[in-house]
């Protein structure tokens, strides 16, 4: 009996998992251009004596294995490829490279054994994401289409951007999912990137395929609520790039007020107009930022016969000191922009402008929008700055400027210069008391001494008298005599 087990086993073990050889269907989802793999896994008794079978519904034979060996490929598969070394393990999956949307469809693997046949249907769909019109230009309506073919029924289109979710509610855009999912919606610097279109069926994710969506316009900056920050004094440049290789006409750049009319530009903007600038790139460079140029401006120009435009923000920032009125006075740095609204934090480093080792010579001492400076130190040089951090990292910097009078820095110790300024005035309290006691003791003695010697009072009081009358009568006979 055994013995008939282990030859049956050992039967098995040289078949080698005849039960993944079994009639089956399956579908396969392939993204347009890609190399789409069709499987196909059947370990028949004898590998070699097996006739194997590639067709497609409709159209054929594509690729054939007779009894001896020999392979046959049909007229229509010069894509198609079965690996040789794979064959010979009894894996006939099949590998079309570059698929397009005529691939879509029915695939047949059979394959005949001595004793039966087996068929594995596969049913490929491809798998496709357009962008109608390509590299459209801002502001214009586009549509982006997933095509998958065939169409599958009951399944879910959703996109991705650079691999972030999109979600078309609140987003302006429009979806639809029947036969082709479209997204619609009107071309923006942010909608640039890539988009995949993911198709899922039951929960679970079955293919996608992406396409980049380049959109030309106002590259930087890329949305209107950009703000830049220059410190007063400094030298800035506010941007207006347009794509490359576009060809703005009649640039313009305007100053708006909060209500959004015109102001005169101040004569400093100069409108780049060297020749090693693109024509593409119409920003603009002040030499020297003053604390009255920050607000709103705006930069324009037609492209295309379209009018576009992009507002940004000029926030100006510089180190208000409160001047003390003595020397020895301590005084506060308060960090200034012109708009707040985007910072989140301040901090004050201690830079030493002769340290070219920028790595050393910076140290950040405390945060906050103000900074306390106490004790007056002739020999200083280093600066204070204050940098103002956003959600993204640093957004810039004021330096506090050595004022002309001789040597006005402090030292940042604030704690420390408090303390000492508090022991100072508290012993100074102290000696005052000190010496009011002293005084105090001193009358309690002499009014004690007083009592026990009344005669004594007498006699102190009139020879006080006698000797204040003399002096008086002194000072009339001087008068006389003048
Ligand atoms: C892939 O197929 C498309 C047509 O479907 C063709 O235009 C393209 O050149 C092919 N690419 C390669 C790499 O063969
Ligand atoms: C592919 O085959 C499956 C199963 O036989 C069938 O339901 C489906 O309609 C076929 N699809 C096409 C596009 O022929
Ligand atoms: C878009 O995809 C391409 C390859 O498909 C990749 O090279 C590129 O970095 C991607 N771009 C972004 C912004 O994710
Ligand atoms: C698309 O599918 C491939 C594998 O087929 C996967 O590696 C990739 O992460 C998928 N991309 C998205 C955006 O789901
Ligand atoms: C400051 O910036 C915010 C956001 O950009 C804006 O809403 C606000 O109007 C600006 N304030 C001033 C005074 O310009
Ligand atoms: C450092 O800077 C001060 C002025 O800020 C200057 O007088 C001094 O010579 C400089 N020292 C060196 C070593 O450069
Ligand atoms: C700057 O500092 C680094 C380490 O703090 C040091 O390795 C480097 O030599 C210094 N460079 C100069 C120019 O002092
Ligand atoms: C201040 O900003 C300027 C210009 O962005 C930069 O070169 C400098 O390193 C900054 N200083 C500090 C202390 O961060």
């Amino acid at each position: 009996m055994w013995q008939f087990i282990v030859f049956w086993g050992m039967s098995l073990l040289a078949r080698g998992g005849w039960c993944q050889c079994q009639s089956g269907y399956s579908e396969v989802y392939a993204e347009a251009g890609s190399q789409a793999a069709l499987p196909c896994v059947c370990r028949p008794s004898s590998l070699s004596a097996a006739v194997v079978h590639w067709s497609r519904d409709s159209k054929g034979t594509l690729w054939r294995k007779s009894r001896s060996g020999l392979e046959y490929r049909g007229s229509g598969a010069k894509r198609v490829q079965i690996p040789h070394s794979q064959v010979g393990a009894g894996e006939y999956t099949m590998y079309i490279n570059n698929v397009s949307r005529e691939d879509g469809g029915n695939y047949t693997c059979t394959v005949l054994d001595r004793e039966k046949s087996i068929s594995q249907k596969v049913l490929l769909r491809v798998i496709k994401v357009s962008i109608s019109p390509q590299a459209p230009l801002e502001s214009i309506n586009i549509k982006i289409f997933c095509s998958v073919h065939p169409w599958p029924a009951g399944v879910t289109v959703s996109w991705k951007l650079n691999e972030e979710m999109v979600n078309p509610e609140g987003s302006g855009y429009a979806l639809r999912t029947t036969q082709v999912g479209v997204l619609e919606g009107k071309a923006s610097a942010s909608m640039a990137g890539n988009w995949s279109c993911v198709i899922s069926s039951h929960g679970k994710k079955q293919g996608n395929s992406s396409a980049a969506l380049t959109v030309r316009g106002i590259v930087s900056p890329s949305g209107d609520s950009v703000k830049v920050y220059a410190e007063v004094g400094s030298a800035v440049t506010l941007p207006c790039v347009f794509s490359h290789g576009l060809t703005p006409l009649h640039s313009v750049w305007e100053k708006l007020d909060t209500l959004g009319s015109v102001l005169p530009l101040s004569p400093s903007f100069k409108q780049s107009t060297l020749p090693s600038l693109p024509p593409w790139d119409v920003s603009v460079h002040i030499e020297e930022v003053r604390q009255e140029d920050g607000g709103r401006y705006r930069c324009s120009a037609i492209v295309e016969g379209r009018l576009m435009a992009r507002e940004m923000q000029l926030v100006t920032a510089h180190v208000l000191v409160n001047e003390p009125s003595t020397q020895k006075a301590s005084f506060t740095l308060t960090c200034h922009l012109s708009n707040a609204s985007g910072v989140i934090d301040y901090d004050w480093v201690r830079v030493n402008p002769n340290n070219s080792n920028s790595t050393q010579s910076v140290s950040s001492i405390q945060t906050g929008k103000d900074l306390r400076i106490s004790r007056v130190i002739d020999s200083y040089t280093d600066q204070w700055v204050c940098r103002f951090h956003g959600k993204q990292g640093v957004l810039g910097n004021a330096t506090f400027h050595l004022p002309q009078m001789s040597g006005l820095m402090g030292e940042a110790e604030p704690e420390a210069s408090s303390i000492k300024v508090v022991v100072v005035s508290l012993g100074f309290c102290l000696l005052v008391l000190l010496l009011v006691l002293v005084q105090m003791y001193k009358n309690h003695r002499r009014r004690k001494m007083i009592l026990q010697y009344p005669a004594l009072e007498t006699i102190v009081h009139s020879t006080a008298n006698e000797r204040e009358d003399r002096e008086r009568n002194q000072v009339k006979a001087d008068q006389m005599s003048k």
